[in-house]
């Protein structure tokens, strides 16, 4: 994803092939810190114990009417969901200078033991630590989401970058399938603090991340920038699993370094060449990336992802955790058909027929949850509607999975031109956790206030669910957008990219983009999966 050409040349054998994927592939454990977190939240503050311990008692609130009076109120919802990903805008923003400094490997072992401090304060009941906690926590996952495609991106053989950038998102989702079974299995213990076990699980992703990481080498490519030549070595020589001395470690030496010294020629941007307009038209594809990030976000997935459990509790479903877990499958296995199509179906085509899907599937749940998803005043639902409500999130979900879930990540990774690849992309990560923050922060305000002024105070899944309407409508902004700013760029090297910016409008992308392939057909070949 950032930096620049991978740290590994083509041509090398299956045996350490495999190895430098198993390596790569590693790291994209990251992406369950991010993951679980994100679908464990919202079930840990349902949670009657955790209630207990940080709610309010108002037997008649309507928040309490399941959890025995005790509710929380929705600025503090909001506080506490959300926190976690101001704390990860921050560490984004941090990462930079971190994988500079500290190095990609031990920036990520670093960024675990901040990530499981915050863990640990979780730990506590004072609710100020509860949530200073998330915050830490969250500069753990901030720094993490931008370390780990960068050193990925480094170690990992060119001709499968794509795939292996996949494998984060498939780990964020992975992450989340987790959380809703640890919390399905914790929500019937019988004990005070059984909303503790959902939380500490997550030390367990710190320790596993953190000390497989020290057991890693560090990428060859950050050695060679800081001058450490023959540490290098060693660590390529694991890396493909050859002599250190051998030839190819040799030759593999000489293209980073080759390619490093073109990295400096042109010159590192800094953070205002980013937004300048330049012949490279640098602005516009950063502003590209950072909207990209802003409209994954705006599709409404972390809606699901954060409050489905309390969303699909107010929609009468009698085990929501179960409906949670199925989200979530849905999202894992669907995710591995995304990234499998990302080479063939094109970005730009998916991210369009995706926002298509997304919008009418929220339409239908929006407009069965206002007709039928009523919870009537005698507590019974309506369960053909049910059916169909919990089938087109599901569709939602897998038409999410297969296109902007993945896809948004690959674009990210590949629009940016070297010289401020590393920026870019970290504003860009900076961006996607700005929006998750405030989505984060203000979808409660919007579900919980139409639970008011209901007959009895009962909350109906007819109102909460109208804010379907809203993210129905804000897929069609992601259809707009990708029309106007995304370019085709499936098949193309970042070289090509380049030139695709600087000579062709966006709307005419595909065809250009088939022109430099016709014309050029054995480079396109031969570095074909590399753009991805
Ligand atoms: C993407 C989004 C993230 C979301 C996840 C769900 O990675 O960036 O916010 O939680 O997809 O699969």
């Amino acid at each position: 994803m950032a930096g620049g050409p991978s740290g590994t040349a083509e041509g090398v054998s299956n045996a350490s092939l495999a190895w430098a994927v198993i390596m790569s592939a590693f790291a994209a454990f990251g992406g369950i810190l991010f993951g679980y977190d994100t679908g464990t939240i919202g079930g840990v503050i349902a949670m009657q114990d955790w209630l207990n311990v940080f709610g309010q008692f108002d037997p008649t609130h309507v928040l309490g009417k399941d959890t025995n009076g005790m509710y929380l109120q929705t600025s503090d919802k909001s506080l506490v969901v959300s926190i976690l990903s101001a704390g990860t805008f921050f560490g984004a923003l941090l990462a930079f200078p971190m994988g500079q400094y500290v190095g990609r490997k031990w920036g990520i072992v670093a960024s675990c033991v901040v990530f499981a401090l915050g863990v640990g304060l979780q730990l506590d009941t004072k609710w100020t630590t509860f949530v200073v906690g998330r915050v830490i926590a969250g500069l753990g996952v901030g720094l993490v989401s931008c370390l780990v495609p960068m050193y990925q991106s480094e170690c990992s053989p060119k001709n499968i970058r794509g795939l292996i950038v996949g494998l984060y998102q498939l780990a964020i989702t992975i992450g989340a399938l987790l959380a809703a079974i640890v919390l399905n299995s914790t929500k019937g213990e019988n004990s005070h603090s059984a909303w503790r076990t959902p939380i500490a699980v997550q030390f367990a992703w710190a320790g596993i991340l953190g000390g497989g990481m020290m057991l890693l080498p560090e990428s060859p490519r950050y050695l060679l920038q800081r001058g450490h030549v023959d540490k290098a070595r060693r660590a390529l020589a694991r890396l493909t699993n050859r002599p250190a001395d051998s030839a190819e470690v040799d030759a593999e030496c000489t293209e980073i370094t080759l390619a490093l010294e073109e990295e400096r020629a042109i010159g590192s941007g800094s953070y205002a060449d980013c937004f300048k307009n330049t012949e490279l038209r640098s602005g516009l594809r950063t502003w590209t990336g950072i909207m990209l990030q802003g409209w994954q976000q705006l599709t409404g997935i972390n809606f699901i992802f954060y409050y489905g459990t309390t969303f699909f509790t107010s929609a009468g479903i009698k085990n929501p955790f179960i409906i949670t877990i199925i989200a979530d499958v849905v999202n894992t296995v669907m995710t591995i058909v995304g990234i499998n199509m990302i080479d063939r179906v094109g970005r730009r085509r998916l991210l369009l027929i995706g926002a298509v899907g997304m919008m009418v599937c929220e339409y239908i749940v929006a407009i069965v949850g206002v007709t039928a998803g009523h919870i009537a005043a005698d507590g019974s639902v309506n369960i053909d509607a049910q059916r169909v409500l919990i089938a087109f999130v599901c569709f939602y979900i897998a038409f999410f999975a297969t296109s902007w879930g993945p896809v948004a990540w690959v674009v990210t990774g590949e629009i940016f031109p070297l010289n401020i690849r590393a920026k870019g992309m970290s504003l860009s990560v900076a961006s996607n956790w700005l929006w998750n923050f405030g989505i984060g922060y203000a979808t409660p305000y919007l579900v919980d206030v139409s639970t008011k002024g209901q007959p009895n105070g009962v909350a109906t899944a007819g109102l909460g669910v109208k804010v379907f309407f809203i993210w129905g409508s804000t897929c069609l902004g992601c259809l707009v957008f990708t029309y106007f700013f995304i370019p085709e760029t499936k098949g193309l090297s970042l070289e090509q990219i380049d030139l695709l910016y600087k000579e062709s409008s966006i709307i005419n992308s595909n065809k250009y983009r088939k022109q430099m392939i016709a014309q050029n057909e054995t480079f396109v070949h031969h570095d074909k999966v590399t753009a991805s």
